[in-house]
C-alpha cells in the first residue's frame, strides 16, 4: 500500500485507474482502525477494482472541550490492517494541507435541519466539520463510491444529504455496524475505557434490543425510552440521548410510523458513546 499526504498524488492514481476503466472506493476514517473500519475496506475491495483509504483525525469536527488531542493515533498498525485488507493508496494529510487558511478562514458545508439535532445538539459544529472534511475528501480523492458505516447513522444522512443537494457524482454505500462479542459498538473511542466500564458499556446495546422489543409489542414510545435510560444509568452510563425517530426521515416518530430506528449517546468514563438500532413495528 502506497503512503502519501499529497494531493497531486492522491489524484493522479485515481486518474490513471479510472482512465484505464477500473472502478475505485473510498473508505475515509480517522484512523485507530478496527474490525468495524477494515470490514468497510473489505466491503469496498467486494464491490470496486481499486480502494482508496485516509486517515485524517480532523480539527474541524471536534469541539472545543472535546478529545481531539487524546484522540488514538496508531499509524503503523493502520497501514498494516489496509494493507492486509486491500487497501492500496492511503491519504494521510496534515491540518495544514487540508485547512492552509485554519479553521476559520474558510468556505465551509452546511447540511441545514438535520445537522442541529441529536449529536448535532450536543456537538455544535460537528456536522458542518463532518461535511466540509467529507466534501473535500471526495474531491480529491474523486472516488467513484464512497463507504460509510450505519453505526454513524446521522453522519451518514447528512453525508447522504449533501451529495443529493450539491449533486455530487459519487455512490454512497452504508455498511452494517461491526460489535464487540458483547453487543458493544466497536469504536476508537471504547479504548479510553477501562476492563470493567467495557463490560458495562454493553448495556447500551442490550438497552436498544429491549426498547426495540418493548416498542413491537406494543409499549408506549415514551414509557420505552425512560426504561431503556433507567437500564443504562444503572450500568453507570450518563445518557445524553435517548430517540425514536422514523429511519427513513430522522423525523420524530409518530404513531403512523413503522420503520424505526432508535438512536442513543451516553458518557461512560471517559467516553461518549453512541449506538443505533434500526427496527420495524
Ligand atoms: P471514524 O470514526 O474513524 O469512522 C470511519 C468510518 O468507519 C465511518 O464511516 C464510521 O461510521 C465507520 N465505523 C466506525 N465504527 C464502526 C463499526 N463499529 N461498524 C461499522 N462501521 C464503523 O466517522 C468518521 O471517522 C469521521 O467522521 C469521518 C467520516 C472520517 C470524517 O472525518
Amino acid at each position: 500500500m502506497y503512503t502519501t499526504a499529497v494531493i497531486d498524488e492522491i489524484r493522479a492514481q485515481v486518474r490513471a485507474w479510472r482512465a484505464k476503466g477500473e472502478t475505485v472506493a473510498f473508505v475515509p476514517t480517522m484512523g485507530n482502525l478496527h474490525a468495524g473500519h477494515i470490514t468497510l475496506v473489505k466491503e469496498a475491495k467486494r464491490r470496486a477494482d481499486h480502494v482508496v483509504a485516509s486517515i485524517f483525525v480532523n480539527p474541524m469536527q471536534f469541539g472545543k472541550n472535546e478529545d481531539l488531542d487524546a484522540y488514538p493515533r496508531t499509524l503503523a498498525e493502520d497501514q498494516a490492517a489496509l494493507t492486509e485488507a486491500g487497501c492500496e493508496l492511503l491519504f494521510t494529510p496534515t491540518p495544514d494541507i487540508m485547512y492552509p487558511k485554519g479553521l476559520d478562514a474558510q468556505t465551509f458545508v452546511e447540511v441545514p435541519g438535520i445537522s442541529d439535532e441529536l449529536c448535532g445538539a450536543s456537538r455544535p459544529g460537528h456536522f458542518r466539520g463532518v461535511a466540509t472534511i467529507v466534501l473535500k475528501l471526495f474531491n480529491i480523492v474523486q472516488s467513484d463510491m464512497a463507504l460509510f458505516g450505519r453505526k454513524d447513522f446521522q453522519q451518514l444522512l447528512v453525508i447522504r444529504t449533501m451529495v443529493e443537494d450539491l449533486s455530487l457524482p459519487i455512490e454512497i454505500i452504508g455498511v452494517d455496524t461491526v460489535r464487540e462479542p458483547s453487543g458493544l459498538a466497536m469504536s476508537s473511542r471504547n479504548g479510553y475505557l477501562t476492563a470493567d466500564e467495557k463490560q458495562r458499556a454493553a448495556a447500551l446495546k442490550a438497552a436498544l434490543d429491549t426498547l426495540a422489543a418493548d416498542i413491537k409489542a406494543g409499549s408506549a414510545i415514551d414509557a420505552a425510552v425512560a426504561s431503556a435510560n433507567q437500564s443504562i444509568s444503572a450500568a453507570g452510563f450518563k445518557p445524553d440521548y435517548m430517540e425514536v425517530r422514523s429511519s427513513k426521515t430522522l423525523a420524530k416518530a409518530t404513531d403512523a410510523d413503522r420503520e424505526l430506528v432508535v438512536l442513543a449517546a451516553a458518557y461512560i468514563g471517559k467516553a461518549r458513546l453512541i449506538d443505533n438500532l434500526v427496527f420495524s413495528r
